[in-house]
Formats: structure tokens, sequence, C-alpha cells
């Protein structure tokens, strides 16, 4: 497949890169900082994801559109939502219908006290530009998923995890998981064609 991929610079979207070009994919990176990387496979585009026509002028002929973008900090930020905006409209330019993204299970209604007191205090402004991204990305025509991510970890890679509908509460829900398992769930998402139209909650899955 041709993987388009979004924040490859940062830590999820690293090990979209190297896990996608590990499966024989054929992988765009497009930042505003350039990827560093070299394989045969592999295309590095510097551009801003935040502008529809830098978009739209290189995603032609891609399968997937995979984003990890991401702000850190606990500031006012409207990162995830400009992006997706410029993506939802370079895509339909483009003629990519296929969208994978991740966003946050601290927007989910059943989660446990703590996590939802840090959501609507500390984490609130990641919240509301996480909740104005899904809604773009949910209202859109695109065959999108959304992936609600519990709090990352560092941890290795271990091809392990828990899918459940949005509105499930399953025993392991809330389970850190590691950036590399994130970005695995995101490319058998892609590869099967599974979960379209669909918020899903992921979540590490105990040994
Ligand atoms: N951390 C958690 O526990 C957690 C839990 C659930 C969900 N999530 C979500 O998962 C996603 C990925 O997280 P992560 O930790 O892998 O992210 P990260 O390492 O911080 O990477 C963020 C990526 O977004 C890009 N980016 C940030 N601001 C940008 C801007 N203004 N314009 C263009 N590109 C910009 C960065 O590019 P540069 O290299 O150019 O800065 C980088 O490639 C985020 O949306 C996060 O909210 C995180």
């Amino acid at each position: 497949m041709r993987l388009f991929v979004l924040g490859a610079t940062g830590r999820t979207g690293s090990a979209l890169v190297a896990q996608g070009l590990a499966r024989g994919h054929e992988v765009t990176t497009f930042g505003r900082s350039a990827f560093v990387g070299k394989a045969k496979s592999l295309r590095i585009v510097v551009g801003d994801p935040m502008h529809a026509n830098d978009l739209a002028a290189v995603l032609p002929g891609n399968d997937v559109v995979l984003s990890a973008l991401g702000t850190r900090g606990i500031g006012a930020t409207s990162v995830l939502a400009d992006g997706v905006h410029a993506t939802i409209e370079a895509m339909r330019c483009a003629g990519v219908r296929r969208l994978v993204i991740v966003s946050s299970s601290l927007l989910d209604s059943n989660i446990a006290w703590f996590p939802r007191f840090v959501g609507r205090t500390f984490l609130r402004h990641h919240v509301h530009d996480q909740r104005a991204m899904e809604k773009q990305v949910t209202e859109s025509d695109l065959d999108w998923t959304v992936l609600r991510a519990p709090r990352f970890n560092n941890g290795a890679f271990t091809g392990r995890y828990i899918v459940s509908a949005e509105s499930e509460q399953t025993e392991t829900s809330g389970v850190p998981m590691s950036r590399e398992d994130v970005a695995c769930m995101m490319l058998d998402t892609a590869e099967r064609g599974n979960h379209v139209k669909q918020i899903v909650r992921i979540c590490g899955a105990r040994l």
C-alpha cells in the first residue's frame, strides 16, 4: 500500500514509518520538518500540514492517510482541528478516501473519575482540540477511522492490543499502551480496511 504519514517526526509517527516500511509499504512522510531516515520505499516531503494546498499537491496516488499529529504542553491549541481541516479538504481534492487518525480516550463518556478529572482540568485544551478534530472527521464523507487511545508509554512493541466499541467499558479499558502498539493497530486497520466510519477505543493488552 501507499501510506501517507502525518506527524512522522513525532513518537507515534516515527513508529508508523518504521513499521510501515518493515511491512513492505511505500511510505510518504509530510511535515514542517523533514523526517530523518533513508529507505528505498520512503519519500520525505517538507510542507505545512495546516495548508490544504500543500497537502493536495503530494497526496494523489496514496491509499491511506495515517495521522499522528499532536502537540506537546498543555496550553491552548488548535493543531489537530486545523490539521484535520486541511487534511480533509486535501483528501477530497486528491481523491484519497481512507483516513486513520489518533484521538484520545479522554473523550469517552464512560472513563474512570481520574482521567475524567484530568481531561476537564490539566488537559482541557487537548480535549477541546481533539473533540473539534473528531467532529470534522466524523462529519466528513471520507472512509475514516478514529482511534481513541489511552495514555501512551514508551514501552516495546508487542503487537497486542484490545479494540472495543466507543460505548463499551471493557475490563482492560484504559490500560496504557506503547506508541509502537498504537502504530501497529493503525497499520492493521489500514491493511484490513476495517472499522470504517467508526470511533473505536484501543488499549493495551495485559500480558
Ligand atoms: N501522549 C499520550 O498519552 C496520548 C494518549 C492518547 C492520544 N494521544 C495523541 O496521540 C497523538 C500522537 O502523540 P505523540 O506523543 O506521538 O506526538 P508527538 O511525539 O508530540 O508528535 C507530534 C507530531 O505532530 C507534529 N506537529 C506538532 N505541532 C505541529 C504544527 N503546528 N504544525 C505541523 N506539525 C506539527 C510534530 O511535528 P514537529 O516534529 O515538526 O514538531 C510531530 O510530528 C497526539 O494527537 C496525542 O494527542 C496521546
